[in-house]
């Protein structure tokens, strides 16, 4: 039996995940869908990345053992991949892969074994011991060249990295070194004979010309008085394996190289060579180390590195934690079902280049292509099905005798054209999705939505029910557009798995949607007669002005206070407390500054706590009640649940947004919000307050 294996990267713990990690695991997921459409028996990784300087520094901040750190991102994880669709429940990812587990210690500890004893192409120790002299990024986990780094203004300071914008570390010990410089040729030859070997076509000539510029030896480990938080160097402990020799190494680990656990539980011969799928930041580590470090330790080559684009805010930076412009998982998950999201990404993103979100777009594809497009095809055919053909799929066929009058309302007595019209945009859309080419792909099959549209339309079944002399003609357009629905569900499973089961489901169609290969569907196999189920809309319109209202509070409100959505995602803290004055950019793509009169809008008011409760069911809200200087006291919903206990709050004076739209949390109405820090990686809220004793309603200003 036919096998393939896809890989995304695994994630960094230091920080909880965006909508740029979601997105490498949602390319993923899709293609591991078509796959196993096809009959192939796929295995989908994903997972964590858990050693390494960074992470050990994002632990202690948090005051968190490394362990502790990784243990608590990866719940996030899984709670995020739970509610995005994208586990072993939903039929996505097969491995949760970490770093830490004992099986990957024991597998990359062989890996570096042989290694350690190769030889070269050109013949030398592929290992040598050195000593390395040079700037690191934590947060990249890369050594960095002068090209690299940002010079500091005088030479006592440290340079920063060009990607990250902080420091760098300086590092001068003994190091192991891997013999990359005589890797050169061997790569050259790789990629020549091997075209497909590392996609789009960009990114291989990227790949191509630093490979052509050459290659400097490269640091595979550090003193483990310097990073301890890793795997040992076999048989030197005093070294930490280098974190990204740990982390390549986990695809194969995974899957049992080196160890028996994975090796019973999965099989490396049978799943290896693998497709990764990486973002093209990361494309160097996968397209070059990684192929050299399998060339010596004498593993075969993975079957293809395909590099994906960055998303980038609307403004046209790239979106990480570091500039705080990230689109935060907890606000897509509240206001946007999971096949919109799946459905925005693929659609939005030419595969291989950066793309832009924003939330304005977001709607305004699901409402035009899904609620318009998809949605309303498939609910008019369906409801038409249910009023003219008592909910049953009808009859394809026009006869002899009826052909004059279809002629007559426009209709062709037979669906060749249509059903040749649909096969070349179902071939069209395989052979772009099966090369990367999403946007591609979801063109072709809004090209079916839209012919099929014009069909009905142009027929105008509606008349045609009045007349009982084109009952034949109103059947056969009705069945044409249940028929060309079905094919639209099976293209569009690995895009949209829940829309697509559920256009599928009301047809009144049962067999598995998961199993179903476009490339075998016929036309006219949709049985007449199908009785179809209830129709229930899949894909309501979304108010566009009221959602981004709703995001922006959202979205400001989380910056002091633990957002009420997070709740609903995880137990801990999404990532919601940007630390760049220029989020709101992200979301309106307005410039950073205010000036004066900007500020003055806001009214901020010194208050006393009257009294706190918790809300029942809601356990980081809090109810309270604060005298503001005004004749009735407020009552404001604030998510510090978690730190304060309410007794404590009472009495204590604090700051009140007081002008903000009050609006309504878990059924009671908020009247303003109240100011917090926002600390460490969970945001833990932090309440503003005065040294000095200030009278209840005096202004901030
Ligand atoms: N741990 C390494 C990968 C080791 S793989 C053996 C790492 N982790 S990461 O968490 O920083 O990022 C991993 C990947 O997340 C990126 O390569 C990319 O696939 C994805 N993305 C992170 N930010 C992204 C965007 N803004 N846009 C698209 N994808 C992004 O690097």
């Amino acid at each position: 039996m036919k096998t393939f294996y896809v890989t995304t990267p695994i994630y960094y713990v230091n920080s909880l995940p965006h909508l740029g990690h979601l997105y490498t695991m949602i390319v993923a997921d899709a293609v591991a869908r078509r796959k196993r459409q096809r009959g192939i028996e796929t295995f989908f990784l994903t997972g964590t990345d858990e050693h390494g300087i960074a992470i050990e520094r994002a632990a202690e901040r948090n005051n968190r053992t490394p362990k502790e750190q990784a243990d608590y991102v990866v719940s996030y994880y899984k709670k995020m991949t739970d509610a995005f669709g994208l586990d072993t429940a939903h039929g996505g990812y097969d491995i949760f892969m970490r770093t830490t587990e004992p099986f990957h210690y024991a597998g990359v500890s062989e890996f570096w074994r042989r290694v350690a004893i190769a030889k070269t192409p050109k013949g030398r120790n592929a290992l040598y011991k050195g000593h390395y002299e040079g700037w690191f990024c934590a947060a990249c986990a890369a050594y960095k060249t002068e090209d690299e780094y940002a010079k500091a203004a005088t030479p006592e300071e440290a340079p920063t990295c060009l990607v990250h914008e902080t420091t760098l570390d300086r590092i001068s010990e003994e190091s192991y070194f891997f013999r990359l410089s005589d890797y050169d040729e061997a790569l050259l030859s790789l990629y020549e004979s091997r075209p497909d070997f590392v996609q789009p076509e960009a990114r291989r000539n990227e790949v191509l010309s630093f490979v052509r510029g050459g290659l400097q030896d490269l640091s595979v480990s550090r003193m483990n008085t310097s990073v301890s938080w890793g795997i040992p160097v076999p048989n030197d402990p005093k070294h930490t394996m280098y974190v990204w020799f740990d982390a390549v190494t986990n695809y194969i680990t995974a899957i049992g190289f080196g160890n028996e656990q994975q090796q019973r539980a999965v099989g490396f011969e049978k799943f290896w060579p693998a497709l990764h799928l990486v973002g093209k930041d990361i494309l160097r580590f996968h397209a070059v180390y990684w192929p050299a470090f399998l060339m010596a330790a004498g593993v075969e080559q993975p079957r293809a590195i395909v590099a994906h684009g960055m998303w980038l805010d609307p403004a046209g930076r790239k979106m990480s934690k570091t500039l705080g412009n990230t689109v935060e998982l907890d606000v897509l998950n509240k206001y946007f079902s999971i096949d919109a999201i799946r459905y925005f990404c693929l659609r939005e993103m030419v595969f291989g280049q950066d793309g832009r979100f924003g939330y304005e777009a977001l709607i305004d594809r699901s409402n035009s292509d899904l609620a318009s497009g998809l949605g309303n095809l498939s609910s008019r055919t369906l409801t038409m099905i249910q009023r003219y053909c008592e909910g049953q799929v009808p009859s394809a066929s026009i006869s002899e005798e009826a052909r004059l009058s279809a002629k007559r309302a426009g209709v062709d007595s037979d669906a060749a054209a249509l059903a040749s019209f649909i096969e070349h945009a179902r071939d069209e859309f395989i052979h772009h999705f099966d090369n990367f080419s999403f946007s591609r792909a979801l063109e072709e099959a809004w090209a079916i939505v839209a012919r099929v549209d014009k069909m009905i339309s142009d027929a105008k079944p509606w008349d045609l029910a009045k007349d009982e002399r084109q009952k034949q003609t109103l059947n056969a357009v009705l069945y044409r557009s249940a028929e060309a629905l079905r094919w639209l569900c099976v293209l569009l499973y690995p895009v949209m798995p829940n829309a697509a089961s559920g256009i599928y489901q009301q047809l009144g169609l049962k067999a598995g949607l998961s199993q179903l290969d476009p490339a075998q569907l016929k036309w006219g196999e949709l049985p007449e007669g199908t009785e179809i189920e209830e129709i229930k809309a899949l894909f309501p319109r979304i108010d566009k002005a009221k959602t981004m209202e709703e995001i922006r509070d959202q979205r400001s409100e989380v910056r002091g206070q633990v957002s009420e959505a997070a709740e609903t995602l995880s137990s801990g803290r999404v990532q919601s407390s940007p630390r760049h004055a220029s989020e709101a950019e992200a979301i309106t793509g307005i410039a950073d500054y205010i000036d004066i009169t900007d500020f003055a809008k806001v009214e901020l008011r010194v208050g006393q706590v009257l009294t706190a409760e918790r809300i029942p069911k809601a356990d980081k809200l809090l109810l309270i009640t604060v005298d503001i200087g005004e004749e009735k006291p407020r009552q404001i919903v604030a998510g510090i649940a978690q730190y304060y206990e309410p007794e404590k709050l009472i009495g204590r004076k604090i700051v009140v947004v007081a002008n903000l739209k009050p609006r309504k949390l878990r059924g009671y109405e908020s009247q303003g919000m109240l100011l917090a820090a926002s600390v460490g990686e969970e945001g833990k809220p932090v309440i503003a307050t005065f040294a000095e004793d200030v009278p209840n309603g005096a202004r901030l200003k």
